[in-house]
């Protein structure tokens, strides 16, 4: 049993055993926050952690500070969970407890992707009915608490039961009021090709978090926040996170009041949000994700890369080992011919590649970024026997065929913007704002979807394809749309997320075999919300490796090495003119679902050859690398970009890679031991090095042979104890170790 009621004290117990949640309902109906983090036995109500007195009000019904979903206007200061305006244009509510329900598994959330379970007895949900009685609106809290990870589900559902119009203007997924506010916080924020940047400051006094206003999650904020103690490292200590499964504006922010408590909330932003609802009408806020770990943050990261690796991807690719990819795009951009493509599959063949993808440029007249975004017949110009045959000619090839889309834009300089002007998302009587010659299609339009969906069918189910790559090149301005009446334009945002939602569900469902990536100029839309339609996304335009170390550690505090697109792209690197040697490309992108992105043609014989061994050593291993439990053992963030180093174990702790990355050579260089992690410390290992990538021969000598589990953990890996005479590799030197566990009947 995974969630309990003590009908006595009238409090929920939420437990997997691992990790406890406690919620309780006050004298007056109010359900209040009791305690969240490490296991609380189960079968006791806990009375004493009830919340304190709260000071501050004088109405002794009210005298609870730590609330569950708190309400607008009747005492708490401050930022509420939800609020709504009444017919009376009052704002005043005060839900109170009604019924509650406790099932085994997890309802969906219509419209909206959602984490799930395959069997019920994977999870239990806890549905809380509360009443605001003047008003007649209802709220519904939704816990689920799952029985593999540390993760809890939350969302909440609106139900106007009463006479009159009800305008939600706030409605968060999810507030919890924490009792202390003793933890760092740690966003991932950036820019385009510098996403998931990891920031770390302590909580203070006052109002602090991340949010968008662009329409989209954004490489500015990923939605999520990660609170850890100041002692927390990566794994030891407690750390707790939320992570929203949303696509578009979010806010997920921390206020510490007075009284030293903690509320963290998450959920579409309010500032870009109302919702109309008539009597009778019903709103679902997307769902937040709580993990908890007291193994530090590569715990909670496990927690989340678990749940969101096989109970929020989902489809026939969500367990099978992703193909190794060649893109066209930073090989060729818009220039490119038939023949050209074509040349370019064939040597993706001869090096072990196995899915070709032809990126931006294949439709309309596209010979640059200013024209044809909406016009999704082949450019003549390029492929003059269209998609289908291309698609034919690579097939044959023995290679599987992939393609680039970005459904949800349109140029002005297209045959659909001059056919439907009043497609693009736009404000009348205003001007639209370009951003890179596009303009938004309104997605919230039914008409605009169904379209798309008809055009975009017509092409995937007409051609031999097996991958679809789905960008989503600028941000949203002027938020409007024609099919809302004034009185409903705050709904807009909220219905353009809706609308893409649907037109990924409904392309996933009629091409189940497909794989798609999403994309947003990187990873500008690289979300949970996504990664429920398409397992990987594109994770940043920054194919750099070092840039990659910091991005890739940056968003593995979330996300899964399966769901990370990692490319090896051509030096100088086109982002940060940096030349780092092919190896070091390489053994960055192992780390996550392998592609390169480069003209093979411009590589010399001595790469060619690297290249083939590249991805022959990826495919022995691709399940470890995708699959595997991915921990961050140094970051180059903590060591002046000096050095990194990764671990991944396969799900069966049967073998173990570690990439070890000295990214800066030093002088005279003191010994480096890393302890390794997660490994079995009653086996034995073999340890070897992956030879085709390179090593240092002390490196090996130090390294290599049979190592216990245990040694490997206390002791480490010895590296850099060259001696001070002998030549040293430089900048960019990078190795892979390979961890075989030796089996018992072996020994
Ligand atoms: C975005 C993507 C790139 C590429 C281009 C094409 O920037 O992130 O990978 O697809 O668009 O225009």
């Amino acid at each position: 049993m995974l969630i309990q009621f003590d009908a006595k004290t009238r409090q929920f117990h939420l437990t997997n055993r691992a990790f406890s949640y406690i919620l309780g309902i006050a004298e007056n109906g109010v359900p209040v926050q009791v305690y969240c983090g490490a296991p609380l036995s189960a079968g006791r109500a806990y009375p004493l952690l009830d919340p304190i007195p709260f000071a501050g009000f004088s109405n002794n019904d009210k005298a609870i500070a730590r609330f569950e979903y708190p309400a607008y206007g009747s005492g708490d200061f401050r930022q509420s969970a939800f609020s709504a305006r009444f017919s009376d244009g009052g704002a005043v509510a005060e839900p109170r407890y009604q019924s509650h329900k406790i099932c085994r598994g997890k309802p969906g959330i219509p419209g909206l992707p959602a984490t799930y379970t395959e069997n019920e007895g994977e999870a239990e949900t806890l549905e809380l009915e509360l009443r605001d009685t003047p008003s007649g609106l209802t709220v519904i809290l939704y816990y689920t608490m799952f029985a593999g990870a540390n993760t809890l589900a939350r969302r909440a559902r609106f139900v106007n039961l009463g006479n009159g119009e009800v305008i939600l203007e706030s409605a968060m997924s999810l507030s919890l009021d924490l009792p202390d506010p003793r933890w760092n916080a740690v966003t991932l924020t950036g820019s385009w090709a510098r996403e998931f940047q990891r920031d770390d400051v302590p909580l203070r006094p006052g109002f602090q978090g991340i949010a968008s206003r662009r329409g989209v999650s954004g490489a500015q904020t990923n939605p999520a926040l990660v609170l850890r103690r100041s002692g927390t490292t990566g794994y030891s200590g407690e750390a707790l996170g939320v992570s929203l499964v949303y696509s578009g504006n979010f806010t997920i922010d921390v206020e510490v009041d007075q009284w030293d408590i903690a509320r963290l909330r998450a959920g579409i932003n309010p500032d870009t949000f109302s919702w109309s609802l008539e009597p009778g009408a019903s709103f679902d806020t997307p769902e937040a994700i709580l993990a908890w770990s007291d193994e530090g943050l590569n715990g909670l990261s496990s927690q989340f890369h678990r749940l969101y690796r096989s109970r929020l991807a989902r489809g026939a690719w969500r367990d099978a080992g992703r193909p190794v990819l060649l893109n066209n795009w930073e090989g060729t951009y818009f220039h490119f011919t038939e023949p050209k493509i074509l040349a370019m599959a064939r040597a993706a063949k001869d090096l072990g590649i196995e899915l070709f993808v032809l990126d931006d440029g294949w439709f309309g007249k596209r010979d640059d970024d200013r024209s044809s975004l909406g016009d999704w017949f082949p450019h003549r110009g390029k492929l003059p026997d269209g998609v289908a045959a291309l698609a034919r000619k690579i097939t044959a090839m023995g290679l599987k065929f992939g393609l680039w889309i970005e459904p949800e834009m349109v140029s002005p300089d297209s045959e659909l913007f001059r056919a439907r002007p009043d497609w693009a998302v736009g404000v009348p009587g205003r001007e639209r704002t370009e951003q890179r010659f596009q303009y938004v299609l309104d997605m919230g339009r039914r008409e605009i979807v169904d379209h798309l969906f008809e055009v975009l069918s017509g092409i995937i189910g007409g051609a031999d394809i097996s991958y679809i790559k789905w960008d989503m090149n600028r941000f949203l301005t002027e938020p409007y749309s024609l099919s809302l009446p004034p009185e409903r334009q705050g709904e807009f945002f909220h219905r353009y997320v809706l609308g893409v939602y649907d037109l990924y569900a409904r392309l996933t469902r009629a091409f189940p075999d497909i794989l798609f990536e999403s994309c947003s100029s990187g990873g500008g839309r690289f979300d949970p919300g996504l990664l429920a339609f398409a397992p990987q996304g594109w994770l940043s335009d920054d194919t750099d490796a070092l840039e990659r170390l910091i991005i890739q550690e940056g968003a593995s505090l979330i996300y899964p090495p399966s769901s990370m697109g990692c490319h090896v792209s051509a030096v100088p690197n086109h982002q940060t003119g940096r030349v780092a040697p092919l190896h070091f490309r390489a053994m960055t992108a192992f780390f996550g679902s392998l592609g390169y992105e480069l003209d093979p043609a411009t590589l010399t014989e001595a790469e060619w050859e690297a290249v083939k061994k590249q991805i022959a050593f990826y495919k022995t291993r691709r399940k470890t690398f995708q699959y595997g439990v991915f921990s961050r053992l140094v970051s180059p963030l903590d060591t002046d970009s000096r050095r990194a180093a990764w671990m991944v174990r396969s799900p069966d702790g049967d073998e173990a890679i570690v990439g070890v990355y000295k990214i800066l050579s030093n002088p005279n260089q003191k010994p480096w031991r890393l302890p390794l992690a997660g490994l079995d410390s009653a086996a034995e290992y073999a340890v070897t090095v992956w030879e085709a990538g390179g090593y240092d021969e002390t490196d090996a000598a130090l390294n290599c042979g049979t190592r216990g589990g245990d040694e490997l953990m206390r002791a480490g890996l010895l590296l850099e104890c060259t001696l001070r005479n002998t030549p040293k590799p430089g900048d960019f030197f990078s190795e892979l170790f390979l961890l075989d566990k030796i089996p018992l009947d072996e020994e």
